[in-house]
């Protein structure tokens, strides 16, 4: 996970630096979500002001996802 991390960090930095300083410079943030289905695990991490909304499909909605 944080080789991972840090490689995204590295393309960010890539990509952005080119184009414009700010998004390079403008804080951290991430969210992560590991699932193991065989296990029925759920592990979710979040830094900054990332987060992660769980949601399942409803077909019995006019809405194609439920937020759990
Ligand atoms: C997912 O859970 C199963 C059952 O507990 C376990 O055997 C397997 O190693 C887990 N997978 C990972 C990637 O941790």
């Amino acid at each position: 996970m944080k080789a991972a991390l840090a490689d995204e960090d590295g393309v960010l930095l890539d990509n952005f630096m080119r184009e414009s300083v700010e998004p390079a410079v403008s804080g951290s943030t991430v969210a992560v979500c590991l699932i193991n289905l065989t296990a029925g695990e759920l592990v979710v991490s979040n830094l900054g002001d990332s987060h992660v909304i769980l949601a399942e499909r409803d077909p019995k909605t006019e809405y194609p996802y439920h937020i759990v």
